[in-house]
């Protein structure tokens, strides 16, 4: 058997990569102020800011987009997307949304109320804030080891069940329902065990709580219990996604990740009461409950695309991509979340700049040193992104300096790989030439966006 994991696709259309000068890069990010979320994407080589939205679609897709059918209300569209995803998740009622913040905004609206608190895994920031913003408390309450980057585990995005158990002892009055994300994007796309999934939701049953899912990696959660958790060898990703969803009473999904779609999401849910109410909030802000926000041609492409998410060659080669980097920067000494996550890699910025002090932004300085050697965009999650600067003018710090590079579905090929692989090491190896930032302007909120810097 050759060895080497091949693409399980070919290429029929192709978007030119514009090469750059270390020169130009150099200009070009002084220009964005050290920010990379203000560079054009046309300057940028490898583009692994997000997994969302970003991917390639498939001849099918481009084929099924010609099929949409664009009527106001009752679309043939709506109708063919709705039988594919009652087939996996066997939930009697289905809403499309445009996106996965949609779905949480419409669902939370219907289901919350100010004062109560949800528990996850780990809330994604649009989750964690559509709940905030409706005045409920987002708990996030991974198992300790979710936290840790080098400790290795099979299903670090489980949830601590005895803390989930204690609080909904104590604050029970206050939940409205439980929560869980798959895979754990927040804590490095690590994933969830079908054990976990199931003692969970059993624990919210005899609570009388329902449990909703985040869903938006469900096929990379669902192989990752494939390859990992006894018992499941030989059942198909499909029927694994089923038991999954057997569990749930609702979820909500951004079809942008393994919906392998450009736009989309949805809401599913079992309870009449709760999908009245959605439908109803649906037609005020997201449009009539069967196009929700969405092209009729976007349904269809949803609608074959999460076939495609669930294609287990395609799926054995996204996780063994993450992982192959993973190797990769391991051999150049190179510190990683462990083990590497379904749809990213996040790299530890501490590793490369061991003594650069926490506040000259380690993680940033590492997202710059990477676009400036190779043209390469990740994204900072550290103390930019999650830091603060007080009315007193003092800054808090994050726990952790990461960089996450988050792969784009079917787009990047093993040689693009292997250039990132090689751009990481020699930004190691020129570690002592890296520089550190500082922040001029920020802006109140989610800083991390528009802020601009400075070099110290
Ligand atoms: N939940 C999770 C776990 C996510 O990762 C995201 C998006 C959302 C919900 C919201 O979905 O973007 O369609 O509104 N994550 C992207 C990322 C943006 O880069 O990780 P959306």
């Amino acid at each position: 058997m050759p060895r080497t994991l091949i693409e399980p696709f070919r290429i029929k259309s192709v978007e030119p990569i514009r090469m750059t000068t270390r020169a130009e890069r150099e200009r070009l990010l002084e220009a964005a102020h050290l920010n990379v979320f203000k560079l054009r994407a046309e300057d940028v080589l490898i583009d692994w800011l997000t997994d969302s939205g970003t991917g390639a679609m498939s001849s099918r897709q481009w084929g099924a987009i010609m099929e949409g059918d664009e009527s106001y209300a009752g679309a043939r569209s709506f109708f063919r997307l709705e039988a594919v995803v009652r087939d996996i998740t066997g939930m009697k009622h289905f809403v499309p949304t445009h996106q996965g913040r949609a779905a949480e905004r419409v669902l939370f609206t219907v289901a919350c109320k100010a004062g109560q608190l949800v528990p996850n895994n780990c809330h994604f920031d649009t989750t964690r804030a559509n709940l905030e913003v409706l005045g409920v408390e987002a708990l996030d309450l991974v198992i300790a080891e979710g936290l840790q980057p080098a400790t290795v585990h099979p299903f670090k995005g489980n949830i601590d069940l005895a803390r989930a158990e204690a609080l909904l002892k104590e604050q029970g009055d206050r939940i409205p329902f439980g929560m869980l994300t798959v895979t754990n994007n927040t804590g490095g796309g690590q994933p969830v065990s079908m054990a976990n999934i199931r003692a969970y939701a059993a624990l919210l049953e005899r609570h009388g709580k329902p449990l909703i899912l985040d869903v938006c990696r469900f096929c990379e959660n669902a192989m990752f219990i494939k390859m990992r958790e006894p018992g499941y060898e030989n059942v198909s990703i499909k029927a694994i996604a089923q038991e999954m969803f057997s569990y749930a009473d609702g979820a909500t999904m951004s079809a942008k990740k393994d919906g392998m779609v450009n736009i989309g999401g949805f809401i599913v849910l079992r309870s009449d009461e709760w999908m009245e109410a959605v439908r109803n909030l649906e037609i005020l802000t997201e449009g009539f409950p069967t196009y929700g926000g969405l092209a009729g041609r976007d349904l269809e492409a949803m609608a074959v695309g999460l076939v495609e998410g669930m294609d287990e060659d395609y799926l054995r080669y996204r996780l063994r991509t993450a992982e192959y980097l993973g190797e990769r920067l391991d051999a150049a000494g190179i510190g990683f979340v462990r083990p590497t996550g379904g749809h990213a890699v996040y790299i530890d910025a501490r590793t490369v700049l061991p003594d650069m002090p926490v506040a000259q932004y380690p993680g940033w300085a590492l997202a710059n040193a990477l676009y400036l050697e190779g043209g390469i965009r990740g994204v900072e999650i550290g103390s930019v992104m999650f830091g603060k600067r007080l009315d007193d003018g003092r800054e808090t710090f994050h726990s952790m300096e990461l960089v996450r590079l988050a792969f784009p579905r079917r787009m990047y090929t093993q040689s693009h790989f292997d250039y990132a692989a090689e751009v990481i090491a020699d930004t190691k190896a020129h570690a002592a030439g890296i520089r550190g930032v500082r922040i001029a302007r920020q802006p109140k909120y989610l800083r991390h966006f528009s802020c601009e810097c400075e070099w110290v």
